[in-house]
């Protein structure tokens, strides 16, 4: 079983399209998907769960998706965070958060806060993330802090990143047959397994869940050795 398993959530709008139906739609269904998937992830005994809800190329979406995709955040966050708590789980947020609305900044902040101490799973939402900017930030607050360059080692530089304390991701899931990282976690997933499936993101149930950890506990894993 995978301690750490990070997903690119993708195909909502595809999905949309198969049904004639409107982006934001796809985007809200596929919203509604992230209760089911957490759960079966959290049930099969997968501590730590990743979710790619939105990168930094994402800003050049038309800004009316943008704002609904804002939005959509700001309601999960509402409408989510106690049961989470009450279920035992401890949120993150992985990327930038200065450039969200200062109200959804708050709530992020808040629904981390209450978290904090839940030991059942820890879930990452990444959100305004990218690999690279992360990996650009680490470097820029290591030089703001006069670190000692002959010192510097991987597990050092690796503190200086969003994910300081996650474990690496042992399986990177993406939906909707797309076969690319798409910026996400670039230095964590160096010895991460992918896992590539045509089914969209709304689609992805439970069934679908148990495939991707059939095909991780299938895998040999050597890290070079
Ligand atoms: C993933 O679905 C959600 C986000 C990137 C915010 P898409 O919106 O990328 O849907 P497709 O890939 O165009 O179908
Ligand atoms: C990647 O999906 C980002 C998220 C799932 C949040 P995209 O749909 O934005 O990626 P590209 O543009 O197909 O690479
Ligand atoms: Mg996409």
């Amino acid at each position: 079983m995978p301690t750490h398993v990070a997903i690119i959530m993708d195909g909502n709008v595809r999905w949309a399209e198969k049904r004639h139906l409107s982006r934001l739609k796809g985007h809200r269904a596929g919203t509604e998907n992230i209760r089911r998937v957490v759960e079966t992830f959290g049930q099969s005994g997968v501590k730590y769960l990743t979710l790619y809800a939105f990168s930094t190329e994402n800003w050049q979406r038309p800004r009316s998706e943008v704002k609904e995709l804002m939005q959509i955040l700001a309601s999960v966050i509402g409408r989510e965070t106690k049961e989470m708590h009450q279920r035992g789980i401890r949120l993150r947020h992985l990327g930038r958060l200065d450039r969200l609305p200062g109200r959804l900044q708050e709530e992020v902040a808040k629904s981390i806060e209450l978290t904090r101490n839940n030991d059942r799973m820890t879930l990452s939402v990444a959100f305004d993330y990218g690999g690279r900017a992360e990996i650009v930030e680490a470097a820029r607050r290591l030089l703001h802090e006069n670190a000692d360059p002959d010192a510097l080692d991987e597990e050092a530089f690796g503190r200086h990143l969003y994910t300081d304390g996650l474990p690496d991701p042992d399986l990177i899931i993406r939906t909707a047959g797309e076969m690319r990282l798409s910026n996400f976690l670039l230095w964590q997933s160096a010895y991460s397994e992918y896992y590539f499936t045509p089914v969209y993101w709304p689609d992805f149930d439970a069934e679908e869940v148990r495939k991707a950890l059939l095909a991780f506990s299938q895998r040999a894993r050597n890290f070079g050795a």
